[in-house]
């Protein structure tokens, strides 16, 4: 899979792009990753930035995807070959039990982990097909994450936090500022730009990880649980943001969870189970099951 070497340690870093410090050394790999965005203007074929691309219908697809973790002698399947279509524009939410292969599969579509076999593709970009640089870039500028435990570096601010992603994508400061002003006021958080994550609450915490996720207004926003660790009111909060990032802003959004409030706003609700895809429900199949009950839920569109 591609890396990118850490210049202080030499550590090899398989999540540059959305990890801007060395895992081992927490070395600033900022440089690095401005060298590549150099490197890029003059490298090969603009794999992932073709426009044409733009108007596929599936923003992702996986193709038999399988991922069998190897513990000693011990082999793990935890993704046997799962199909998946996702559409552009599409709230999509990934159900199943704990270890079912959630995050496994968040996993592969975000490009942090390399398949044990099939395919993904991004925009039908073969993942597989691209060097470091196009996947720490399409993992800087396609893809948003939000993970299940914030992954916030704890020394910087919340503005630096939104900020850090914009700085590979070679944006300057002022408009760096800006735009992580923005993207706070945006969560809520206009007032708290200068709080370190200690000094935020989970809720705050994870509303950060929101707006960093769209420092480079991705396509995709992977979000793994993002509500796990929330209280109901902060996790109606997040999902109430998400949907409107989808709604107005057309970003395809992909969340695992297991709260019952994330099916309200889905598109298609995937049931996984032991790694595969078990059903897929509609929405619209959902709504009319609600109608049945005798709901006066009121469907949106
Ligand atoms: N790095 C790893 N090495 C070995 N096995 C792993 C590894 N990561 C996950 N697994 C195993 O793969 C399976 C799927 O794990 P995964 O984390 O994808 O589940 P999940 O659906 O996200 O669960 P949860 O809802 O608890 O987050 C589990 O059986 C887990 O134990
Ligand atoms: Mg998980």
């Amino acid at each position: 899979m591609a890396k990118i070497e850490c210049p202080n340690c030499g550590a090899e870093i398989e999540t540059a792009g959305i990890v801007t410090v060395c895992p081992e050394c927490n070395a600033d790999l900022r440089d690095v990753m401005e060298k590549l965005a150099r490197e890029r203007k003059t490298s090969r074929g603009d794999l992932v930035r073709d426009d044409s691309v733009t108007t596929h219908e599936f923003i992702v697809r996986t193709r038999d995807l399988a991922k069998i973790y190897t513990m000693g002698e011990v082999e793990v399947p935890a993704l046997r070959g799962v199909d998946l279509d996702v559409r552009r524009g599409e709230y999509l939410s990934i159900m199943g039990p704990s270890g079912s292969g959630k995050t496994t599969l968040f996993n592969m579509i975000g490009g942090l982990d390399k398949p044990s076999d099939g395919s993904c593709y991004i925009e039908e970009v073969d993942m597989a097909q691209l060097d470091a640089f196009e996947l720490a870039w399409l993992r800087c500028r396609k893809i948003g994450y939000i993970f299940q435990t914030f992954n916030l570096i704890p020394v910087m601010t919340a503005l630096e936090n939104v900020t850090l992603p914009m700085i590979f994508a070679g944006m300057g400061t002022d408009e760096m500022m800006d735009r992580g002003r923005e993207l706070l006021d945006m969560v809520g958080l206009g007032d708290r730009l200068h709080h370190k994550p200690f000094e935020l609450s989970g809720g705050q915490q994870q509303r950060v990880a929101v707006a960093r996720s769209l420092a480079n207004s991705p396509a995709i926003v992977l979000a793994d649980e993002p509500t796990g660790n929330l209280d109901l009111q902060t996790g109606k909060e997040i999902i109430d943001l998400l949907k409107e990032l989808n709604r107005e802003g057309g970003v395809t959004i992909i969340s695992a969870t297991h709260d019952l409030k994330m099916i309200d706003v889905s598109d298609r609700i995937v049931h996984i189970r032991d790694g595969e895809v078990e059903r897929i429900e509609e929405r619209a199949d959902l709504e009319l099951e609600i109608g049945t009950l005798g709901s006066e839920h009121v469907p949106e569109h």
